[in-house]
């Protein structure tokens, strides 16, 4: 049997017989549900129940205001797309942009399922990479999950390969390794960050914080332009087995139970 109990804003499932009550996940109005997974909008939904598309529990709902677990409903026959959210890992092409604002061009927003691009929470990048920059790019609706990747308090690795205008110095490792590099612009020093040097012109560089065009003004600060740009980790996450444009799924939980 379940009751329904308020908690904040949400409602949410007890399992009453369970020895403690034991959340099983918020219970929402169906046509909030529809609208804010990218089906429809609210109004439409009111059409979609009367048709007879949307059922809780195996029955035909009758009213879009009917509260239910998303878990327990379907569209079409099919269960909901994604209702508990969604982390992606994405290969990013060069010459799209990280952003929801279509006048700075093609993002990287447009390489996702329509439906995917109406939900709300929208789905967002965790960190940017900019237009000329390839590589390892996350993707998800979790909020909290974006604030705590991208805190340089949480010192998540970044590993980037930087194809530079001219020869590296070894020396240069030395100020990015002790954290006292400020940047033209910057009060506070970079954090501490690795330097690999692969060829001549050729550079591995390993940062846990994300300031603005980073890592092409710390080479800037050398004199040193970056002519080719590509993420290829983030944290424990490496870019295998898919081409740009392409993205696989992440378990939510990738990061951790708590995304707060
Ligand atoms: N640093 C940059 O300069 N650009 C990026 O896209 C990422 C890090």
């Amino acid at each position: 049997m379940c009751l329904r109990a308020s908690v904040g804003e949400s409602e949410r499932c007890k399992i009453a017989s369970a020895p403690e009550a034991v959340f099983v996940g918020p219970m929402r109005r169906l046509d909030q549900l529809l609208a804010n997974l990218g089906y429809c909008s609210r109004r439409e939904a009111r059409a979609w129940v009367e048709g007879g598309r949307v059922c809780v529990r195996g029955k035909p709902a009758r009213d879009p205001g009917e509260k239910a677990l998303p878990s327990e409903v379907t569209v079409d026959g099919a269960p909901l797309d994604h209702p508990e959210g969604v982390l992606l890992l994405l290969h990013k092409p060069l010459g799209l942009v990280c952003s929801h604002e279509v006048r700075e061009g093609p993002s990287v927003y447009d390489l996702l399922p329509d439906r995917w691009r109406q939900r709300n929470p929208v789905i967002t990048s965790i960190g940017r990479l900019d237009k000329d920059t390839s590589g390892l790019l996350l993707l998800t609706d979790q909020a909290p999950l974006v604030h705590r990747l991208t805190s340089p308090k949480h010192k998540v690795a970044k590993r980037y390969r930087a194809e530079l205008d001219g020869p590296a110095d070894p020396a240069w490792g030395e100020l990015f390794a002790a954290g006292t590099l400020v940047l033209t612009g910057e009060k506070a020093p970079c954090a501490p960050a690795t330097l690999r040097i692969l060829s001549s012109t050729t550079v591995e560089l390993t940062l846990t914080e994300g300031k603005y065009h980073q890592v092409r003004r710390m080479f800037a600060h050398f004199g040193r332009n970056v002519i080719a740009l590509h993420r290829s980790h983030f944290g424990d996450l490496e870019l295998t087995s898919l081409a740009p444009g392409q993205w696989r799924e992440l378990p939510l939980t990738h990061f951790g139970p708590s995304a707060s």
